[in-house]
């Protein structure tokens, strides 16, 4: 059989992950060929760049689509600017009316510092997630940061010690987006035990369902590996993120200019947002992501499959400062 022509062009960007696709052009309808050959290059490269893509919230919507049932927003904290696209997550630094959040407002700046952490979209909800696609709408000047890193956690698994594979199989992992929240900011849910809250349950490794080569599906929504104490738990997962980002795993995406998107893959890949201090409060940085749920085998983790929920915080991420204020006000 003759295999059909590919029309785009894959330019690999690290030495064992990432590459940059040409080709698609996303004002026009994509043919399902073309879908193929990004779910083929989504597969074997975990990450991809669409430079340039300049889509619309509505090409972005339905480009997703194409890749899987669609996740929505869980509006934990605000309305966000798209409540009638719940499908776009808003990620940038602006507030519901399109504002740079105010440098009074410390716990939204305080709770976006989880983001700099490295992680897997969703993986604190029952149903994880498999794809991300993020797209920059404004971006701030060079050099005040706001770009994205990502770390190769595929290799970095195969990399591993034999002692560690064998401690990590079968593992399960206690997930918190409370605990990541308050790993990177140390103020913020400070009396809470994220037990009294929402957990979701994954095991630390999977095989990937698109490369079959196992996943190291460890990040900063660890709270507790099963089996082992919270301490033991904190060393062991620092350990394996350290290892999962030394530079060599590293890939990081600078964004060039609005328009630019990046795909990856949840179950393939981490990822985390580079420090904001410099542009937070100053310039816009207007990012939106959409995400699809898995629907492979290991979709539902060790999570009853087909219950699913939502994630559950505490309303005031602060609530112990208040209590402080009572106390001595
Ligand atoms: C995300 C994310 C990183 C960034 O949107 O899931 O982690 O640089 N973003 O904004
Ligand atoms: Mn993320």
């Amino acid at each position: 059989m003759m295999s059909a022509q590919k029309s785009l062009k894959f330019k690999p960007l690290h030495a064992t992950f990432a590459a940059e696709v040409e080709g698609i052009d996303f004002s026009k309808p994509i043919p399902d060929s073309v879908i193929a050959e990004v779910q083929e290059g989504i597969d074997k490269y975990g990450v991809l760049i669409f430079r340039n893509a300049n889509m619309d919230n509505d090409t972005h919507v339905s480009f997703t689509r194409r890749f899987g049932e669609l996740d929505s927003m869980p509006f934990i904290r605000r309305r966000g600017r798209f409540p009638d696209q719940p499908h776009i997550f808003d990620v940038s630094n602006l507030d519901d009316s399109g504002e740079i959040v105010k440098n009074t407002d410390r716990v939204t700046s305080m709770l976006k510092k989880g983001n700099e952490l490295w992680h897997a979209d969703m993986q604190y909800h029952p149903r994880r997630d498999k794809y991300s696609l993020l797209r920059a709408v404004e971006i701030p000047p060079k050099g005040l940061g706001g770009d994205t890193e990502f770390a190769d956690s595929r290799t970095a698994y195969e990399d591993l010690s034999q002692e560690w594979k064998n401690k990590l199989k079968n593992l399960i992992c206690d997930c918190s987006l409370i605990h990541n929240r308050r790993l990177a900011a140390p103020d913020l849910y400070k009396d809470v035990d994220p037990y009294d809250w929402s957990i979701s349950h994954f095991k630390a490794v999977y095989p990937h369902e698109g490369s079959g080569r196992n996943n190291l599906y460890v990040t900063s929504y660890v709270y507790r590996f099963q089996g082992y104490s919270v301490e033991e738990s904190h060393k062991m997962r620092e350990e394996l993120i350290a290892h999962g980002s030394q530079p060599k795993y590293v890939y990081k995406v600078a964004w060039e200019q609005p328009g630019d998107a990046v795909m990856w893959d949840n179950t393939a890949v981490w990822h985390r947002a580079l420090d904001a201090s410099e542009y937070i409060f100053k310039y816009r940085r207007d990012m939106r992501r959409t995400n699809t749920y898995d629907n492979g085998p290991h979709a539902w983790g060790e999570n009853e499959v087909g219950k699913d929920w939502k994630v559950q915080l505490p309303k005031d991420p602060l609530a112990h400062e208040s209590q402080l204020n009572r106390l001595v006000g």
